[in-house]
């Protein structure tokens, strides 16, 4: 069973227990202004899990696509990747523990073929400063599912995960309660940052063993389920959504909700006893087509080539969802996933526009169960091409700007023991790190290019620290980024006042003015609202004239003027 083979058995099983597949939403959700992109399967589905009714039902099933920016330097261990499918199953106030749980179960060991043996799990230990009792029935049910398989289970308190590293694994556990990562599931993560209004719930994960894995004793002296050393990789968590947090601390949801998310590259992963993801069926076509372009080996240029084949699946995404490469959000993001990858593709020698030779590979990739991607080939690869011409031009300039900067560099300085210090008989110019920074950061060089640069010439060599020069401006910027997002798009609910109400309805009004006077080619791509004002971000290919802001403003105004009643209502999509 290949990746896209596991994605429609999943589906399917989930039919066949009552469930209407609900399509993915884009990564680019267009009414939640407090997230950048969909990160999980329950963001599109945030209203229905707080008690609205859901056109399909109270069973639903879907693979969702999700990006998680967060971690793009992380790029290149065997598991993370910044776009992934999301397998979701969804009660709405429905079935709960006792249904999900042997669902699951018998989905991974029966449907898709995974050896019982190899899994572990972990549920709930409480909290309870925040009143909210232990899982004391799910660590039973698992207990009994392995029982069915003929294997005995015991039930662990593993302690924090620090602790854990210390404890280790007791043969014959397998189910465990972790003090310090407390399988907690909400927006945000942490239960203590929850803002009122938010839904969240305790979670019951799944983990594969690959038990050919040597633990890597630098995580820790013990391997335990949470240890990211790549012997366990978590598969999926049922989360059983049913607290809300109040004025009062925590309180029930008028029902109980399971959100479960399962990720389907690691489950595939864990299908091939691979402990890799590039190695699966959705990855390891872009792999293969790098390699080929390249001439190079993916087990001697693994990192350059997991980074490239994630970020460009993730670009393929981005643009089918109508995202553009910008400064700003979403399209800053985008823009440095694909300059990331045009970079790394540096190292493998890759130096040429390869963008288009890799987006088919993509689109192929999905052709049957998301044809938005082969749909939109053409204009997919338009987007993507038009900013690797933009960069590899910045490329060529930052190479003009390094040559200008070492031309008016002083020869030999700083001086060494107080000397000029000669270097083969001759005087050379020393490149520090902020220059390397310069490099790295307006003009998105990779460190080996800049050094690559200095050492064609011959006036000219690396200064001996500037390595930490360098990581010392890195850390600068580090801190700069932290403080400039913070606020602006963290987690969770934004602004309920009254004021962020009226700027929320006033931007849909906007939204539909600009369409009545632009054309309905206009698409919402961003929008942020603050309780001083909105800005929304939209696609139109020129810029607006007077005249056309004066009759979007009157349309709003209009609008405004007649006091409707708002109300809603669902209807069948
Ligand atoms: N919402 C849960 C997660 O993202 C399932 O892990």
């Amino acid at each position: 069973m290949n990746a896209q083979q596991i994605r429609n058995a999943y589906i399917k099983y989930f039919q066949d227990r009552g469930h209407s597949e609900i399509p993915r939403a884009p990564l680019v959700l267009k009414d939640d202004p407090t997230t950048l992109f969909t990160g999980s399967g329950m963001q599109p589905l945030l209203p229905y899990l707080l008690g609205e009714a859901h056109p399909k039902g109270n069973r639903l099933v879907d693979s969702q696509t999700c990006l998680r920016a967060q971690d793009i330097e992380e790029i290149g261990d065997n598991r993370h990747t910044t776009f992934f499918e999301m397998l979701g199953n969804w009660s709405l106030g429905d079935y709960f523990k006792k249904d999900q749980l042997p669902w699951i179960w018998e989905f991974l060991t029966d449907v898709v073929g995974l050896d019982p043996k190899k899994l572990y799990v972990t549920c709930y230990i409480g909290n309870e400063a925040c009143g909210i009792p232990k899982d004391l029935e799910s660590p039973e049910i698992w207990k009994e599912l392995f029982k069915d398989r003929g294997i005995d289970a015991a039930a662990a308190d593993l302690g924090s995960e620090q602790e854990a590293f210390k404890r280790g694994m007791k043969p014959g556990e397998r189910i465990f309660f972790y003090g310090g990562k407390p399988n907690w599931w909400c927006r945000g993560g942490k239960i203590e940052d929850m803002p009122i209004g938010e839904p969240g719930g305790p979670s019951s994960e799944v983990f594969y063993e690959f038990d050919f894995v040597e633990h890597d004793s630098s995580y820790g002296e013990f391997c335990h389920p949470n240890c990211d050393c790549g012997r366990y990789m978590e598969i999926g968590n049922s989360v059983f959504m049913e607290y809300v947090r109040t004025e009062n601390g925590f309180e029930k949801l008028p029902a109980q909700n399971v959100d479960f998310g399962g990720g389907l590259e690691r489950i595939a992963a864990a299908k091939l006893n691979k402990p890799d993801v590039f190695k699966i069926s959705l990855l390891w076509p872009i792999i293969e087509k790098l390699q080929t372009l390249s001439g190079k080996n993916y087990e001697a240029h693994t990192n350059a080539m997991r980074v490239i084949a994630d970020h460009l699946r993730a670009a393929t995404f981005l643009a089918v969802d109508g995202c553009v490469p910008s400064n700003k959000e979403q399209g800053y993001v985008m823009r440095r996933l694909l300059r990331r990858a045009i970079r790394f593709a540096f190292e493998l020698g890759i130096e040429q526009n390869f963008l288009q030779e890799i987006v088919p590979v993509i689109a192929d990739l999905y052709a049957d169960d998301f044809p938005e991607v082969a749909g939109q080939r053409e204009q997919i690869i338009a987007v993507l091409v038009k900013e690797e011409k933009a960069f590899r031009q910045t490329l060529r300039n930052g190479i003009r700007e390094l040559d200008k900067r070492i031309e008016q560099m002083l020869v030999g300085t700083p001086l060494k023991n107080g000397q000029e210090e000669f270097v083969d008989g001759e005087l050379k110019k020393d490149v520090h790190g902020d220059i390397v920074f310069l490099m790295y950061d307006t003009y998105g060089f990779p460190l080996e290019l800049t050094l690559e640069e200095v050492f064609k010439r011959s006036d000219a060599r690396m200064y001996t620290n500037w390595r930490s020069e360098f990581d010392g401006k890195m850390e600068e910027q580090k801190l700069r980024s932290q403080t400039a997002t913070k606020g602006v798009f963290k987690g969770g609910l934004g602004g309920q006042t009254l004021q962020h109400k009226k700027y929320h309805t006033a931007t849909h009004l906007m939204y539909q003015a600009l369409r009545d006077v632009l054309g309905s080619h206009v698409v919402q791509h961003g929008s942020n609202i603050t309780e001083e004002r909105l800005r929304f971000d939209f696609s139109h290919p020129e810029k607006m004239t007077d005249e056309q802001k004066k009759q979007v403003e009157d349309i709003v105004n209009e609008q405004i003027a007649k006091d409707l009643q708002v109300s809603f209502a669902e209807y069948p999509t």
